[in-house]
């Protein structure tokens, strides 16, 4: 049972992730946080904490490290086969053209819907598990209206009675399957067979396409987002991995929630993002994985551009299943971030991306109470730790759930 005002305190620091571009993060120290039913009712400094009826709980953390739990925008949870041989001979030479997406597609089809259902279930626990509170979950290794709604409804049941947050996405236009005749055939199967089903059935929240050369051409990209925008779905995009395609522009164009990857952008596409609504979701771990560019983070955050850490976990560019800490460490190291822009990034700037920011990725008065407290004293330790910071204690709406409380 979780008591219905638990106040929360402590003599370390607290560190609110506040969005970059509005403030910087306020860190408290010492701190105060009130929760009620759920929801931050109250934060700040001990002293202020208003007069109010005794709490039904009072939990002390100490000097430890406290954050908002993370919010990782960018995961595609639900395949099974094994694909680290590819991931050998890529770094021996081997080209990257995604072709391997289709061995994940076939492994996947294969696999029963239990077997799905435990394997996608042991990677979101890992998340929550590493202080990631709310996910995105993409589909796209199914690739036939079929697969991809099973997909789509096994991420749901992956996530059934698991206190993570889970926002699902329609990634149906991944990687064109070997049975169709041609890239714009099956961008077209995707918008008028898949979409329609997706939005019936209410299976996702947002709609996704890998808009990139060898994949899906921006004509493509665009018949399926704008399908999906009838639809009522928010708009994603997988933009500017392979090459720079001009898949930005159509994502701002369009209204995209989120462009995604960005390792190709150049200077007018940062330009286009500044001033747009639209979120960019950063990916350095995959980046690394496939000796990539990386994407000109500091340039998108000096042009006022919102930006958003993410893992992309998935079967075949990174693997990294509860690795935000380390996500958060390469945004401070390899993409030039600071610490504090690299922690909103995680938490406020994945909110964004989802759309949760009335929600989640923030402690501030209203919003749901996600918190973690690590096994660190300063923020700093996502860097100087890469990926070796652990959080101890995880709660979801005020409720301790790692370990359970
Ligand atoms: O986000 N870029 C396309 N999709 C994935 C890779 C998927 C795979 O190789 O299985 C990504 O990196
Ligand atoms: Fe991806």
């Amino acid at each position: 049972m979780s008591a219905a005002s638990t106040l929360f305190t402590g003599s370390g620091r607290l560190a609110m992730a506040q969005p970059h571009a509005a403030a910087p993060p306020a860190t408290l120290s010492p701190w105060a946080l009130l929760v009620r039913d759920g929801r931050v009712l109250w934060v700040g400094e001990p002293g202020d904490l208003p007069a109010e009826p005794d709490p039904d709980e009072v939990v002390d953390l100490g000097s430890v490290l406290v954050t908002p739990g993370l919010v990782d925008a960018h995961t595609h949870p639900l395949y099974a086969g094994d694909r680290s041989d590819e991931a050998a001979a890529r770094l021996a030479g081997d080209p990257y053209t995604g072709g391997g997406i289709l061995r994940t597609v076939a492994a996947t089809r294969a696999a029963s819907d239990g077997e799905l259902v435990e394997l996608a279930r042991l990677r979101l626990d890992a998340e929550l598990a590493a202080g990631t509170t709310a996910v995105e979950c993409k589909s796209g290794y199914g690739l036939s209206t079929d697969e991809e709604l099973r997909a789509l409804r096994l991420i749901a049941r992956a996530a059934e009675g698991l206190p993570i947050r889970v926002v699902r996405t329609f990634l149906g236009a991944h990687a064109i399957p070997a049975e169709a005749s041609s890239a714009s055939d099956y961008a077209r199967t995707v918008a008028d067979e898949m979409l329609p089903a997706v939005a019936v059935e209410g299976l996702a929240e947002f709609c996704d396409v890998f808009c990139d050369e060898g994949f899906f051409s921006l004509a493509d990209a665009e018949r399926v987002l704008g399908a999906a925008r009838g639809a009522g779905l928010g708009l994603r995009v997988h933009a500017e991995q392979l090459a720079r395609t001009g898949a930005t522009e159509l994502a701002v164009r369009l209204g995209a929630m989120s462009v995604d990857h960005l390792e190709q952008l150049d200077d007018a596409g940062v330009a286009v993002l500044q001033g747009s609504d639209t979120v960019a979701t950063l990916l350095p771990a995959p980046a690394l994985v496939m000796r990539d560019r990386l994407p000109p983070a500091r340039a998108l955050l000096d042009a006022g551009v919102s930006v958003a850490l993410a893992s992309d976990a998935n079967a075949g560019t990174f693997r990294g299943w509860g690795q935000m800490p380390l996500v958060i460490g390469l945004g401070a190291t390899v993409l030039g971030m600071t610490i504090d822009e690299a922690l909103a990034a995680a938490t406020s700037g994945g909110a964004a991306s989802l759309g949760l920011s009335l929600e989640r990725g923030r402690l501030a008065p209203g919003l749901v109470a996600d918190l973690v407290a690590w096994d660190a004293e300063h923020e700093g330790a996502f860097a100087l730790q890469l990926g070796a910071v652990r959080a101890q204690r995880v709660w979801v709406a005020g409720r301790e759930v790692r370990p359970e409380g």
